[in-house]
C-alpha cells in the first residue's frame, strides 16, 4: 500500500508549465521534457490539473469530454508516454476529476438542451419562483446568480460556477454510474491518484432562498455526500490500495472532514480545506484589501492539525495552488526577505502533520503576477469581480488593486525556467504574460545552488523520507498567543521535532518555556547549529527545524 503520509505531491498546471511546440500553451510533452527537474526535487506524485477536451472558459475545469485529451495539450499517446517516463523515475500521476459540473458543451448538456429527458435529468433544472425570479437567490462562486434561464423550458439550470459550468445531478444514479466509468477508464491507464474538484458540493440539499448568505449552506457538505463518496470509493479507486485520493473541500467543516478523510471511513485519503487561506478576506468576502491576520492563520492551522489527528483523519497541507495568490507575496516579503521568507513558509507547511503539496514555481519562490493592466488578466473569476466591484461603486483603480492581490492568475503565469524570453516557457507568444522577475527568479539559477529555495524544498522532502517523525509524529502547538512566532512540536517513538519560525521581518525574542539545549538543527535559513537557552532571538523570517532523539 502506498503510504501517502510519506509522500510529497507536486502540482502542475500544464497550460503554464512548459510549451514544447511553441504555440504559447504548455502541453503534455512539455511536462515529459521536464520530468528530470521534478525528479530532482524528489516528489512522489504529480497532480495534473485538467487537460481534457474543454472550451477553456475556466481553464479546463469546464470539461467537454472526460475521455479525451484536448489537442492543445497533446494526444493520448503523449499522455501514455508521460505516464511511462514518470514511472521510470519513480513518479506517479494524480489526475484532476471535475464532477460537480461539466462544460455546457458536454454532449450530456447539449442533449439536455435539446429536450432529451434522460439527459435533462443529468443536470438540475428548476422552475423560477415567479416570472423573472430564479428558483433561489444563490450566488455563483464566480459572481452573479447561480441560475441561468432557458427560455425553451421556461426553467433555470443551476451553475455554482460559471454559466458554462452546469452542475451535475448526483441524485441521479445514472450520473453516478457514468462518473464511475470515467474514473475506471483512467485507472486502467495506470493512474495512481485522483484529486476530486469541489467534491463536497455534489450533494445538494433543499432549494431554498438563503436569507443569511449566498446559498452555500444548502449545498456544502450536503445530505448525501458521504454516501456518494463511499459509493465512488467502493466502485472505483477503493479496489486498488495503491491509489491515493484528495478531495477539494470548499467552505467545509472539520466535522465533515473527519469523515471524508477518516482512517476507517473508506471515503478519501485526504482533504484540502481553505480556511487558513481566508485570513486576508473579510468574512467570506475575498474581493477586499485587508492585511492578513497572523493569529487567525495560526489558530486555524493548529485547530485543523489537532482535531484531524484526534479523529484519525488526514490533511493535505499547502499554501499554494492554481487558485491562490503566490505565498511569498501573500505571507512573505518579496522586497526585502524574498529567499528567507520563502524558505520559512516552506518549512512551516512541510513539517505539519499531513501530506504536503507544492505548486509549480513555489519551489523557486515565484511571486504574484506583475500585471499593471486589467487586459493582462485572463481568469473568468477575476474579470467578473473586477466588474462587480465597479458596479458596487469602487473606482477602476481600486478594483484593479484588489484584483492584483487576489486574482487566481497570480499563480497561473508561466513557470520561470530561465532568465530568457518568457522565462524559457515558450518560443512562441504565451497565453498569459510571464513575470519580468524571471530575470532573477528562475529554475536554472537555483537547481544547483546549495542555498536556493529549490534546494531548501528538496531538503525538506529528503527530511520527510529520512525522519518518520515528520510523517507520523503527534502534533503539539506552541507559542499560540505570540504575535510573530509560529512554532510547534512533533513527537514520535520518544523523539522530538521542534519547528520554530518567525513570521515577520523584525527580530523577535521568544521564550520556549523549556530547554532547547540538546536539539540539533536539521535545517534552517540562517547559520545556526544549536540553541543554548530556552530563550531565543529569532532573526527576520528565521526558520529552524530542531530534532532530539
Ligand atoms: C476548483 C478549481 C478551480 C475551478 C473550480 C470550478 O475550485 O480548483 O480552478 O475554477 O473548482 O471547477
Amino acid at each position: 500500500m502506498t503510504d501517502f503520509r510519506k509522500s510529497v505531491i507536486y502540482q502542475i498546471y500544464p497550460k503554464s508549465f512548459y510549451d514544447s511546440n511553441g504555440d504559447g500553451w504548455g502541453d503534455l510533452k512539455g511536462v515529459t521534457e521536464k520530468l528530470d527537474y521534478i525528479q530532482k526535487l524528489g516528489v512522489d506524485y504529480i497532480w495534473m490539473t485538467p487537460f481534457y477536451v474543454s472550451p477553456q472558459n475556466d481553464n479546463g475545469y469546464d470539461v467537454e469530454d472526460y475521455y479525451r485529451i484536448d489537442p492543445r495539450y497533446g494526444t493520448m499517446d503523449d499522455f501514455e508516454e508521460l505516464s511511462r517516463e514518470a514511472q521510470k523515475r519513480g513518479i506517479k500521476l494524480m489526475l484532476d476529476m471535475v464532477f460537480n459540473h461539466t462544460s455546457s458543451r458536454h454532449q450530456w448538456f447539449q442533449k439536455a438542451l435539446e429536450g432529451d429527458l434522460k439527459y435533462k435529468n443529468f443536470y438540475i433544472f428548476k422552475k423560477g419562483q415567479e416570472k423573472g425570479v430564479p428558483p433561489t437567490n444563490w450566488e455563483s462562486k464566480f459572481g452573479g446568480s447561480a441560475w441561468e434561464y432557458v427560455e425553451s423550458f421556461d426553467e433555470y439550470y443551476l451553475h455554482l460556477f460559471d454559466v458554462t459550468q452546469p452542475d451535475l445531478n448526483w441524485e441521479n444514479e445514472e450520473v453516478r454510474k457514468e462518473i464511475q466509468k470515467i474514473v475506471r477508464f483512467w485507472m486502467e491507464k495506470g493512474v495512481k491518484g485522483f484529486r476530486f474538484d469541489v467534491v463536497n458540493l455534489i450533494s445538494k440539499g433543499e432549494y431554498l432562498d438563503d436569507h443569511e448568505g449566498d446559498g452555500r449552506r444548502f449545498y456544502t457538505d450536503g445530505p448525501n455526500i458521504h454516501k456518494y463518496l463511499k459509493e465512488l470509493n467502493e466502485t472505483t479507486f477503493g479496489t486498488d490500495a495503491e491509489i491515493i485520493t484528495v478531495g477539494e473541500m470548499s467552505s467545509t467543516s472539520l466535522e465533515s472532514c473527519y469523515r471524508y478523510a477518516g482512517e476507517d471511513e473508506h471515503e478519501l485519503s485526504m482533504v484540502f480545506s481553505f480556511h487558513h487561506l481566508k485570513v486576508d478576506f473579510m468574512g467570506n468576502e475575498k474581493w477586499v484589501m485587508v492585511p492578513f491576520d497572523f493569529k487567525k492563520l495560526k489558530k486555524i492551522l493548529f485547530d485543523w492539525q489537532t482535531h484531524m489527528a484526534q479523529h484519525r483523519a488526514w490533511n493535505a497541507v499547502f499554501w499554494c495552488n492554481h487558485d491562490q495568490p503566490r505565498v511569498v507575496s501573500r505571507f512573505g516579503n518579496v522586497e526585502k526577505y524574498w529567499k528567507k521568507s520563502a524558505k520559512m513558509l516552506a518549512a512551516v507547511i512541510h513539517c505539519l502533520r499531513g501530506t504536503p503539496y507544492i505548486y509549480q514555481g513555489e519551489e523557486l519562490g515565484m511571486t504574484n503576477a506583475d500585471f499593471t493592466d486589467i487586459s493582462q488578466y485572463k481568469d473568468v473569476e477575476s474579470l467578473n469581480h473586477y466588474q462587480i466591484l465597479q458596479d458596487k461603486g469602487l473606482s477602476e483603480d481600486n478594483a484593479k488593486r484588489i484584483v492584483q492581490i487576489h486574482s487566481r492568475d497570480n499563480s497561473r503565469t508561466p513557470m520561470q525556467w530561465n532568465s530568457g524570453g518568457n522565462g524559457g516557457f515558450t518560443q512562441g507568444s504565451p497565453w498569459i504574460g510571464c513575470n519580468k522577475n524571471c530575470s532573477w527568479i528562475n529554475a536554472e539559477s537555483q537547481v544547483e545552488d546549495e542555498d536556493s529555495i529549490f534546494t531548501f524544498y528538496k531538503k525538506l522532502i529528503e527530511l520527510r523520507k529520512q525522519y518518520d517523525i515528520i510523517a507520523m509524529g503527534d502534533f503539539e502547538p506552541k507559542a499560540q498567543e505570540h504575535p510573530a512566532v509560529f512554532a510547534y512540536k512533533r513527537y514520535y517513538e520518544g523523539k522530538q521535532l521542534y519547528v520554530i519560525n518567525n513570521f515577520y521581518g523584525n527580530e523577535v525574542c521568544w521564550d520556549a518555556g523549556e530547554e532547547l539545549e540538546g536539539y540539533v538543527c536539521l535545517l534552517g535559513n540562517y547559520d545556526r547549529q544549536e540553541i543554548k537557552d530556552r530563550e531565543v532571538t529569532l532573526k527576520p523570517y528565521e526558520t529552524m527545524i530542531l530534532y532530539k532523539e
